[in-house]
């Protein structure tokens, strides 16, 4: 693989997850058109899918290696991808580790005019459709019984012990960590490694015994880091 297939609906939707896929010229529209125009007519009119699918793969397949050392071993067979978009980072994941199963919690709707801010427990802003992620997938090289997808909204969250969750530009990086906490603590073990991005990296030493810092982004809106956790701390 070196491009993802794409179709017109999941290039939309991959534009607006990834904003810097978007060339120059539709971020100055964005910019003089404003957000609204930008979410609801040009995302769906003036996008290359060819364009999208390769520049997609690039930023994946660069976002994999921040994570592979900490992935690869062959006994994690189990990944939660949380917020994962279409799933770009799974579908490679999957093309260079064999025989894993995926499973993604995501949600089923576009904002009308997405703001990429810090939504805290709101956390009200989404742009995703599970039924176009799950076409990706498949189009992309990941066999149907690998592919389990949860709709947040829905309440209904896959109940196993995940051996790796991940959560890139979502988890604590748009939302408050604290919606999830309680159900990450159900779903992971002593040896559970979540990672994830956030402008606030301390603050996760009171909540897990491990915290490493992978890598800090200087090119993303909020600076933040990209931290790997483990084993939770007991409530006080
Ligand atoms: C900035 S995008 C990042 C997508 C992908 N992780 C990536 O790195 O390309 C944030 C994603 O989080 C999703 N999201 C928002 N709230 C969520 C929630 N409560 N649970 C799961 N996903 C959520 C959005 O729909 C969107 O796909």
């Amino acid at each position: 693989m070196n491009s993802f297939e794409i179709s017109k609906k999941a290039a939309r939707l991959i534009v607006l997850q990834r904003i810097e896929i978007a060339n120059p010229l539709l971020k100055y529209l964005r910019k003089i058109l404003g957000r609204y125009i930008f979410t609801n007519i040009i995302t769906k009119f003036f996008l290359s899918t060819q364009k999208v699918g390769k520049k997609y793969f690039k930023i994946m397949s660069d976002e994999f290696l921040t994570i592979k050392d900490q992935i690869k071993n062959e006994n994690n067979k189990f990944f939660l991808s949380i917020g994962g978009g279409v799933g770009g980072l799974e579908a490679v994941i999957n093309s260079n580790l064999n025989n894993k199963n995926f499973y993604f919690i995501e949600r089923n709707f576009i904002s009308k005019k997405i703001k990429y801010g810090w939504g805290g427990s709101l956390n009200s802003e989404a742009y995703n459709d599970v039924f176009e992620q799950k076409n990706f997938l498949l189009n992309n090289e990941m066999k149907s019984s690998q592919i389990n997808i949860f709709d947040y909204d829905n309440n209904k969250l896959p109940k196993l012990k995940f051996d790796i969750i991940i959560s890139l530009l979502s988890l604590d990086y748009h939302y408050d960590f604290n919606i999830y906490e309680e159900y990450l603590r159900e779903v992971s073990t002593q040896k559970t490694k979540i990672i994830f991005d956030t402008i606030r990296a301390d603050y996760f030493n009171d909540i897990f015994k491990n915290v490493h810092i992978l890598n800090t982004q200087v090119d993303t809106v909020h600076k933040s880091k990209r931290i790997l956790c483990s084993d939770f701390k007991d409530k006080l």
